[in-house]
């Protein structure tokens, strides 16, 4: 049985984990990853104009309009099964306007507490190459300030620094955490402080045994 064929949502506050354990999914099934902050750093990086127009948003910490995330969603999406939604949607209006796109079979909940979530996004460091992602403690570089694999130098994000981080914190609560509710039948709660292994395991464990469900309602 394919899994790759249902689609599954990543949901939780920012620094759960959800870029970490999507990526992790990805490269033992096959999925699509489509994570709207990738996609959206990966334009601020080519200097694109959506992109830019975007980043006055992320530095602080708010919200990009849900008619550009819409816009640039759709453009990614040519296949109606094999994706993880990473950050995304992120408000009701993102998730009701997915629904008309393609099915949802399982949301998974990533939660943790505020300090581990700090402590996390404080660490992070990003290749301003490539973007692969590093943890000055949890997964360091072993060429310390630079990627192992592009050599590209290791930074800070603008959205880690504590006082974006708080507003973050902030929106998620409004904006996005009504979505537990929107997608309770769906919900799989993973908590996410433990180490990236065992998370990733739970995740394989919780979603495989849905399986039959999630095959039962994908499309053709
Ligand atoms: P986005 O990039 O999606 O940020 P986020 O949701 O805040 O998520 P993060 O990337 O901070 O955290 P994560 O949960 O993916 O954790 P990660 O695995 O990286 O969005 C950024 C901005 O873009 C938003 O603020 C918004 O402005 C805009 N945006 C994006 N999508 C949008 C949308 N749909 N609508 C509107 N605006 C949108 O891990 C974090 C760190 O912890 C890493 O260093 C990692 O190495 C480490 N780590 C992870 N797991 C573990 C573990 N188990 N143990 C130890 N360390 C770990």
């Amino acid at each position: 049985m394919n899994v790759s064929d249902m689609n599954l949502i990543f949901l939780g506050p920012p620094g759960a984990g959800k870029g970490t354990q999507t990526k992790k999914l990805i490269e033992e099934f096959g999925f699509i990853h489509l994570s709207t902050g990738d996609i959206l750093r990966q334009l601020i990086r080519s200097r694109d104009t959506l992109g830019l127009q975007a980043q006055i948003y992320m530095d602080q910490g708010k919200l990009v309009p849900d008619g550009l995330i819409l816009e640039m969603i759709q453009t990614k999406m040519e296949k109606k099964c094999g994706y993880i939604f990473d950050g995304f949607p992120r408000t009701i209006d993102q998730a009701s306007a997915l629904d008309k796109i393609v099915p949802v079979d399982h949301v998974v909940y990533l939660f943790l507490s505020h300090d581990v979530i700090l402590k996390r996004l404080t660490g992070r460091r990003v290749c301003e190459k490539c973007g692969k992602e590093y943890h000055i403690e949890f997964m360091p570089s072993s060429l310390k300030d630079s990627c192992e694999l592009c050599k590209g130098r290791l930074y800070q994000r603008e959205d880690d620094r504590p006082f974006v981080i708080e507003n973050r914190l902030s929106v998620y609560e409004k904006q996005t955490k009504p979505l537990l509710e929107y997608y309770h039948e769906k919900l799989i709660r993973i908590e996410a402080c433990g180490n990236v292994l065992s998370i990733d395991q739970e995740n394989i464990k919780k979603i495989g045994l849905s399986t039959h469900k999630a095959m039962s309602q994908c499309c053709s």
